[in-house]
Formats: C-alpha cells, structure tokens, sequence
C-alpha cells in the first residue's frame, strides 16, 4: 500500500492549519485507498538548518535531522498543508523540506492551501522548490480562502466544494506516487539506496550513445 503524509506546514500557536490538516487526513483516511499520515513539523523541533554538509551529500550528523529522515523516507507520497506568509509557503516548512533531499526525491506531491487568495502563491513557491528536490506535483490543488471557508476568520468550515477539489488532488496524488515508485530500487523507497533508477538508466543510455 502507497504511505503518503500529509504535512501540516505551519507551527504558530493558534494555526489554522492543524484543523486544515486534520480534515484532510479524515477525508483521505475514509478512502482506503492507501495509509495516510498526518505529519507535524512542530514535532520534530527542528531548528535552522544547522547541518555542516549540504543535505545531498547524504551525511546527517544531528539526531533530530536523522529522525526527521527516517520519517520522511518512510512515505511514498505527500500532502503539503501550507498557509501563505507574505507570497511565500512558511518558514518552517521550508526549513524542514531543505534539511533533507533523497528522502524527497523520485515521489509526487500535492497541495491543500488557505490564505486571502487560496495561498495560492505559497503552492507556485512551493512547486519551484518541488522541482528541485525531483518531487512530482499534480496539478489538482485545493485552495482555501480565509474569507469564506473559515467562519468569523477563525472556525474552519470549508464549502462542500472543496471535497471535490481533494478528491481531484488525492486521485493524481495516488497515481503519480505509484508511478513515482517504480523510479526508485526498492531499497531506496525507504530512502536507503545511494544511487537512484534514474541515474543508473541515464548512466546506461549515456553509454549508450554513439561517439
Ligand atoms: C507572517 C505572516 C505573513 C502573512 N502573509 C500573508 C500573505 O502574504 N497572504 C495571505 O493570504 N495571508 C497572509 N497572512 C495571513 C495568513 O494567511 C493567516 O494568518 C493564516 O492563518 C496563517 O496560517 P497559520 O494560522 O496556519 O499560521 C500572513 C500571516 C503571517 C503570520
């Protein structure tokens, strides 16, 4: 079964995301269609990066790094729960994605966002980063606006409309996680391989090439 995460990607007291998040996991969990796990990067208190070597380097030093890799490398898949700071997706959930790197890479991601706009901007910051770590983005997002699916701007309530939205998001997350999948050696699905099915092919068809 494909274990995807669902990432609640702020840490403010009082966030809106946590009921954001914790919504998506009781819509996704009521599909059975994969293990779904809802992730809090508060809980992993990770400070600034503080990492000497850069995460592609594959050589983590600190505890909470190795236990933040661990985790990451068990999933398939994820759901970025992002609010919209200022355009951009949080500073902690940034700081938590840049920690790590093989742990991301050859997996699908997909976007639930609330902010005056959707947090919209946050999700196009957060698809420029995706493409750097190789993370596959679907297309489908849902888009939460701070007006009208949050009572008073405070109580959650999103409009029905949004289960649609979900369920376009889940469907392309699920595929492309499975289809992502097959790019990586089995050892690697759980972040162990050092080279990647993609390297080694593209190492075979350089090869391959006439002089
Ligand atoms: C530092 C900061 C910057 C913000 N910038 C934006 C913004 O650019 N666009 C927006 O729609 N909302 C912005 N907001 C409002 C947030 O969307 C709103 O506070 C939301 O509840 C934040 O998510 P959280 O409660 O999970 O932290 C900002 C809030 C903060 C704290």
């Amino acid at each position: 079964m494909l274990r995807i995460a669902i990432i609640l990607g702020s840490t403010r007291p009082g966030r809106k995301g946590e009921p954001v998040a914790r919504w998506v996991h009781d819509q996704a969990r009521q599909r059975n269609d994969a293990d779904y796990e809802l992730v809090d990067i508060a809980e992993f208190d990770l400070p600034l990066l503080d990492e000497p070597m850069p995460p592609s380097q594959n050589k983590y030093s600190k505890d909470h790094t190795k236990r933040w890799a661990a985790k990451i490398a068990s999933f398939d898949g994820f759901v970025f729960v992002t609010p919209e700071y200022n355009h951009g997706t949080s500073a902690a959930l940034k700081n938590a994605i840049d920690y790590l790197y093989k742990e991301w890479n050859n997996k699908a991601a997909g976007f639930v966002s609330y902010g005056s706009a959707g947090g919209t901007r946050a999700v196009e910051h957060l698809r420029g980063i995706m493409a750097e770590l190789q993370v596959a983005d679907v297309r489908a997002h849902v888009a939460l606006s701070l007006y009208t699916d949050f009572e008073n701007f405070s109580a959650f309530k999103p409009q029905a409309l949004h289960q649609k939205s979900l369920k376009a998001m889940l469907d392309q997350l699920l595929a492309w996680s499975g289809a992502m999948r097959t790019l990586r050696t089995p050892g690697e699905t759980r972040g162990q391989a050092s080279i990647s099915a993609q390297e080694n092919r593209s190492r075979t068809s350089l090869a391959d090439q006439p002089a």
